[in-house]
């Protein structure tokens, strides 16, 4: 029964009074202030939650009038409060606030009760007069209070839900919380002591290039490594299981690599592609961006190198060492380190005083079995204002190649005035910065090609990774510029608002995947990150698990983005499970895609070389998904399955698809990623 059915209100002096008859008791109303209640349980895109303050900590206010009290939030933002049937009304004004002035934010504030849309704003934009929102909320048990990002992206959507108040029987306050568990748990078994050797199962070279790959493996040391059946050409050094050498001739070769230890031996095959392409399984590695952004430094990556080999990560396949923005000098830093000449009399880029021997860094890298990468723009300025390419890419290739470097990040960023400066009758001028086909194509296009063209002269292999945000379909021409990965998003951040609409915005680009071409949706955001203000990942522990799990299901590039001195055993526990990392190294190359959506739970399913499904069961919602699936045609099973756990590598369930079920329980922002194997 619904409590307001017995409510009669009285208004006395500022006073709510309601008088409720349960049998013969009477309750008073209290206000109960949105404010007063522990705001700091809501997850929101940026910043902070902020108590009678906007997210910026300035006075809450929407289109001039200010206001005393309130939530001020980014959106999206969610803030679940538990009623216990304990509030009649939730009554409030919302809007944008007008610091953000200039900006172009939307957002639409919803409140939910027990699952049930009660109210929604519409979309607002900044100006807009703060909207009234006057919820009865009957016997509710929890309110949900939601802001949207109104479609376009949640770039200073600075929202605010202001004089907030609920009217309440018998209480002075109520609790907020927190759908998603906070508790960190290891699902990844410690590898066992006798060797498994890890890594991609096929290695792509072209004729000439300097050969080197890593063999890898798990288990006690020391240990040696052999390749039997390696081409004339190659050698594999039994040590440290580096493979180095020249392939001169386009072809394919079969080899067995082999690890042995105390313990026992273990054999895999793997396939040598010597031809066209490249990075036939998505590149994984390090990038420094996302954890020290302007202030890497030669030694900060030498310190990376070490903690990948120290910490047992490179025994898991990771290879790329990657310097993202500031390795070059700066136009206008006041940091002295970053100041110097662009480049020397013939246009040679010279790198900032930080990295003083590049080719000596590139070989310290190489020596470690590990492969090394730089970044650049087509612009005359990468994003952060250091030099970048424009009119002399020829030249850096060149340098690139000279000191041995193995990956370019190419990124858009200052191109684009490059484009405004073209006379109006240039047929690569166009108007704008959206680049959706025809001319807007070419122009898109026309920087990576010239990169990617003066890469491919080089003799070395140099993977290229066109960074411009998914502009222009980049998918679709991507691998025409001899691009080996792009990006198809903005930067990521360690939110769920940015992980979550990424996922969401992938499927579009699935079909472009292949081996050689991945699609990027950006860096791992797990571990100590912070882009210079280092902070443990904000994610909770379910959502890592399913932004590593989704990361691997998509076939991306997997570039840990984390202080690699700072790996704590939960982020070790997500960058170490082989039979998840093998799903994201399948030879076949697919892309996994969303195929079946219940409520909330989307089930997105990647098809293996050996004919068996990487399947990943994710929950977007509020709740835990607690079901008996059977719609296995709907993700293209049919027969009898041996379902295995890869988070805990472990086979949990034997399928028959035309008669059976499989019990699914899906933590709140959480992933089941399983493999279904025929079974034999
Ligand atoms: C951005 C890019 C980031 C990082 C940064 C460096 O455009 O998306 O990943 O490279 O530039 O300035």
């Amino acid at each position: 029964m619904k409590i307001t059915r017995n409510i009669k209100i009285v208004a006395l002096k500022g006073l709510l009074i309601i008088s409720c008859l349960f049998g013969t008791t009477t309750l008073s109303a209290q206000t109960v202030w949105l404010d007063e209640l522990d705001l700091s349980t809501a997850t929101q895109g940026y910043g902070i939650p902020m108590k009678n303050k906007s997210i910026d900590g300035k006075t809450l206010t929407i289109a001039g009038k200010t206001f005393e009290r309130g939530f001020g939030s980014h959106s999206e933002s969610s803030l679940t409060i538990e009623l216990n049937g304990k509030a009649t009304e939730f009554i409030a004004q919302v809007g944008i606030d007008d610091e953000v002035a200039g900006q172009k934010p939307a957002a639409e504030f919803v409140v939910y009760g027990d699952g049930e849309k009660l109210w929604s704003s519409g979309v607002m934009r900044l100006g807009d007069a703060a909207r009234p929102c006057n919820v009865k909320l009957g016997g509710l048990r929890k309110l949900e209070l939601v802001v949207t990002d109104g479609g376009n992206g949640n770039y200073y959507d600075h929202v605010d839900w202001v004089d907030a108040r609920f009217t309440t029987i018998g209480v002075t306050t109520f609790k907020t919380f927190n759908p998603v568990a906070s508790v960190s748990y290891i699902l990844t078994p410690k590898p066992s002591a006798e060797p498994r050797i890890t890594g991609a199962k096929v290695f792509g070279v072209r004729p000439g290039s300097p050969f080197q790959y890593l063999v890898t493996a798990t288990g006690d040391r020391p240990m040696t490594f052999y390749a039997l059946g390696l081409p004339k050409g190659l050698n594999i050094n039994a040590k440290t299981g580096i493979i180095t050498g020249q392939l001169s001739k386009v072809r394919t070769y079969i080899v067995t690599l082999k690890a042995k230890n105390a313990k026992g031996t273990a054999e895999r095959k793997f396939r040598i592609e010597c031809g066209d392409r490249i990075a036939l399984t998505p590149p994984m590695g390090w990038n420094s961006w996302n954890c020290f952004a302007n202030e890497v430094s030669a030694d900060k990556v030498k310190r990376a190198v070490n903690a990948m080999v120290k910490s047992g990560l490179i025994n898991h396949g990771w290879t790329y060492i990657n310097i993202d923005d500031f390795w070059e000098n700066h136009r206008d830093s006041k940091d002295q380190t970053l100041r110097g000449k662009l480049r020397d009399e013939v246009g040679n880029i010279i790198p900032n005083s930080r990295f003083s021997d590049m080719k000596a860094l590139a070989d310290y890298v190489h020596g470690q079995g590990l492969k090394i990468g730089l970044y650049s723009s087509p612009g005359p300025w990468t994003c952060g204002g250091s030099a970048g390419s424009y009119g002399y890419e020829k030249k850096d290739a060149e340098s690139y190649a000279k000191w041995g470097f193995d990956y370019l990040k190419y990124d858009w960023c200052s191109y684009g005035n490059v484009i405004d400066s073209l006379p109006d009758n240039d047929p690569y001028k166009v108007s704008s910065l959206s680049y959706n086909g025809g001319n807007e194509l070419n122009t898109a296009m026309k920087p990576f090609k010239v990169m990617g063209k003066f890469l491919r002269q080089q003799p070395r292999d140099i993977v290229f990774s066109v960074c411009q945000y998914g502009m222009s379909d980049v998918w679709k021409w991507g691998d025409s510029v001899n691009g080996n990965c792009w990006r198809t998003t903005n930067d990521i951040t360690d939110t769920w608002t940015s992980v979550k609409n990424i996922i969401l915005d992938q499927d579009k680009s699935a079909p472009y995947a292949k081996p050689g071409n991945w699609n990027d949706p950006d860096m791992l955001v797990i571990g100590t990150v912070g882009w210079g203000n280092p902070h443990p990942s904000k994610l909770k522990p379910d959502e890592q698990y399913l932004h590593v799990s989704l990361w691997s299901l998509f076939s991306a590039p997997l570039l840990i983005g984390c202080d690699m001195e700072k790996l704590d055993d939960f982020t070790l526990n997500l960058l170490t499970n082989d039979e998840v990392i093998e799903i994201n190294q399948d030879p076949l190359g697919k892309q996994a895609t969303c195929v079946h959506t219940i409520g909330d739970l989307r089930i997105y399913v990647k098809e293996l070389e050996d004919g068996s499904r990487a399947i990943g069961f994710c929950n977007f919602g509020l709740e835990t998904v607690d079901l008996a699936y059977k719609d296995f045609d709907k993700l293209g099973l049919k027969g009898q399955f041996v379902v295995r756990d890869l988070w805990r590598q472990k086979d949990i369930s034997n399928v028959n698809t035309q008669t059976g079920q499989l019990a699914l329980k899906v933590p709140v922002h959480g992933v089941l990623l399983y493999k279904f194997s025929s079974k034999k």
